[in-house]
């Protein structure tokens, strides 16, 4: 059985996020979608929340599990026997970065390899920090995320 391991901070999902995990569930039989638990960072929308909206916006497709994580992401791969992360870049500048810790992950781990798809150039400028950036100014984001994710943006604001 072919499995990939997509991690991220997912806060909140974006469309462009959906698109990787699709097309990553097209080629491989399953995906296991690991969601950083950093404590150094303080998230908008918990890690029960994030899974949420993960597994809501996902419901459609079979082969996909969700698990939070934290330390790094060869060890959560390999408790899952998984030796292939998948990583979307946008742009030369994540090609950078992404390369960076593609290698360290490899150094780490000689048996996990990195593999990229080329994003939708529709969300080459798409990204979950943008998208709450762009949300807090009262700008239009349903282009961006999932109308799911447009709902708990909402809960979140009459929250405050
Ligand atoms: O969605 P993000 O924030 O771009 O995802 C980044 C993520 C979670 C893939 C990356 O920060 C990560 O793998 N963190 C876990 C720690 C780790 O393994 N780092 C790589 C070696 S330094």
């Amino acid at each position: 059985m072919s499995i990939a391991v997509y991690p991220g901070s997912f806060d909140p999902i974006t469309n462009g996020h959906l698109d990787v995990i699709k097309r990553t569930a097209a080629i491989f039989d399953k995906v296991v979608i690991g969601i950083l638990v950093n404590q150094n960072k303080k998230p908008l929308f918990s890690l029960e929340e994030r899974t949420e909206m993960i597994r809501r916006v996902t419901a459609d497709i079979p082969n996909i599990e969700v698990y939070p994580f934290s330390g790094l992401v060869v060890e959560f791969a390999k408790e899952h026997n998984v030796n292939v992360l998948i990583r979307g870049i946008r742009s030369t500048t994540d090609f950078e970065y992404e390369l960076q810790m593609a290698q360290i992950n490899h150094k780490i781990d000689g048996n996990i390899d990195t593999l990229f798809f080329a994003t939708d150039p529709r969300y080459s400028f798409v990204s979950s920090s943008a998208v709450k950036e762009l949300w807090s100014y009262r700008q239009d984001v349903r282009e961006y995320v999932p109308e799911y994710v447009i709902q708990k943006l909402q809960e979140k604001e009459s929250e405050k």
